[in-house]
């Protein structure tokens, strides 16, 4: 296969093969899932790798797994190849275990699972580079202020890289040095091929290293340089500390995102948007709202303070406060809360009010119906144009099975009704305050279901007589 980069149109890669290293323990995590399918903004790191390498049009992933690989395999499904590395005997040996899976020439660029932060213009930025320089291996490296732990660039006294010294193997005068090895690279496949016979464990760690590369191929009259860049981009996730790091730099560039096409957002620090939700252009987020999953919001809502929506989509003008909203769909000018829990697989049409410790589950509230107040709906069709009374509620579960409550159009629920499932209500039918309803309703009735009202004239004071209060 031949790998052709563009230097300046860097858009179109052909042939771009790009190998992923995701096959270690990530020990201090301390969990029982492999590091690279812990979250960033509700999507595994693993995947931002593969979203950035797959917007610069690499057309053949490889991963390495090893370490709970079924788990990470769960996440990237057939997007990717992967090769397997049973034993995790160093990043060298983990590339050894995919070298079947590379073509005998070309570029391959090689990451890491655990660096969500990269972007795919650095990479392409990388890639440029390495073309440009006619480089046998590009590392990508960044000038640290706390080098403490990472592979330091080596360099001859003009300035070349010579070779990678791991931190456990370096001298005190090679720990002085700044600049790291991001462990992400661009590298001559073939040259690659012929280092890899070369690499021992014969090092502090007792590992094949993959930096060992870079000397051997050196040696082998290969051309080394490195391309830097800041930290941010290259910092990897080793613990949850700094996966908490991540998380907030990650954040910021999705809320500034949003802010960049017209959404105004109060606190970022306090909001946190899932990667792939979708806002509309003039909509407010007020602080502490958690936006997750699939969720489209549509152009000048108000959503918040204190908000969680999930999988959910909200149309044009609608405003959302102190409310949990899960699976749903919403359409324009609705408004809810503040304290309603609209859950899963409810619809709710436009120009809807949902009021306050409102609960509604799996239902359908049709156009401008009204549930203002302490209301359950459950497993629920209600119509257009409907008041639900304070305290209504569908009583849909007898304690074995689930049953339907349909509602008809302008139909007036009283307040602390019980519409007792599977039942019907006419359109237009009225229903008595404090009704307990078995029966369906016809269109156009008014149900009445309680006892008549007694008043028992001068009880009180016959009570007292009889000294009985
Ligand atoms: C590596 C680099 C170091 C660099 C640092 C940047 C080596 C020898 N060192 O060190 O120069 O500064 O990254 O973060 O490469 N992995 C496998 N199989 C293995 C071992 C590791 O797949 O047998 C994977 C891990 O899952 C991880 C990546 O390779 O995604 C890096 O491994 P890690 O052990 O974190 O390397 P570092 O010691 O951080
Ligand atoms: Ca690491």
């Amino acid at each position: 296969m031949r790998i052709k980069f563009s230097i300046e149109g860097v858009e179109k890669l052909e042939g771009l093969v790009t190998l992923i290293l995701a096959a270690g323990l990530g020990k201090r995590m301390k969990s029982k899932h492999p590091k690279v399918i812990h979250k960033v903004c509700g999507k595994p790191m693993i995947e931002w790798v593969v979203d950035a390498v797959e917007k610069i049009g690499s057309n053949e992933v490889i991963v390495v797994v090893g370490h709970k690989a079924e788990e990470v395999k769960e996440v990237l499904k057939e997007r990717v190849k992967y090769a397997y590395q049973e034993v995790q005997l160093g990043t060298g040996h983990a590339v050894m275990m995919a070298e079947d899976l590379l073509p005998e020439e070309g570029n391959v660029l090689i990451l890491t699972g655990d660096t969500p932060l990269i972007t795919s213009n650095t990479l392409k930025e990388l890639i440029n580079f390495h073309i440009k320089e006619h480089n046998s291996v590009t590392i990508l490296s960044s000038v640290l202020e706390d080098p403490t732990g990472y592979g330091r660039i080596i360099r001859d006294e003009s300035g070349n890289v010579i070779k990678i010294v791991e931190d456990k193997d370096a001298t005190e005068e090679e720990k002085s040095i700044h600049e790291i090895n991001s462990a992400m690279y661009v590298m001559d496949i073939a040259k690659l091929k012929k280092a890899l016979r070369r690499i021992t464990n014969n090092n502090a760690q007792g590992e094949y290293y993959l930096t060992d590369a870079v000397e051997i191929i050196r040696d082998m009259d290969g051309k080394i340089g490195a391309f830097t860049v800041p930290s941010e981009e290259i910092t990897g996730v080793n613990s949850r500390v700094q996966l908490f790091e991540a998380e907030k730099i990650m954040r910021k560039r999705i809320n500034y995102r949003h802010m960049e096409n017209g959404v105004t957002i109060v606190d970022p620090d306090t909001t946190y948007i899932g990667a792939e939700v979708e806002i509309g252009a003039d909509t407010v987020i007020l602080p502490g709202c958690v936006i997750e999953g699939k969720t489209k919001i549509g152009s000048d809502c108000e959503i918040g303070p204190n908000c969680r929506i999930v999988d959910s989509e909200i149309g044009d003008g609608c405003s959302v406060t102190y409310s949990v909203i899960l699976s749903s769909k919403i359409g324009n000018n609705v408004k809810i809360g503040p304290f309603a829990h609209i859950r899963p697989e409810t619809v709710i049409q436009s120009n809807v009010k949902i009021g306050d410790f409102v609960e509604i589950k799996k239902s359908i509230i049709d156009e401008g119906s009204k549930v203002p107040h302490l209301t359950y709906v459950g497993d629920a069709e209600v119509g257009k144009n409907v008041n639900m009374g304070c305290g209504s509620i569908t009583v849909n579960y007898d304690g074995k099975q689930k049953y339907k409550t349909v509602i008809g159009d302008n139909v007036f629920v009283g307040c602390n009704v019980n519409l007792v499932a599977p039942v019907k209500i006419g359109n237009n039918a009225y229903i008595a305050a404090g009704s307990t309803i078995t029966e369906n309703v016809p269109e156009g009735a008014l149900a009445i279901a309680r006892s008549r009202q007694t008043n028992k004239e001068g009880w009180v004071q016959e009570r007292i007589k009889k000294g009985r209060l």
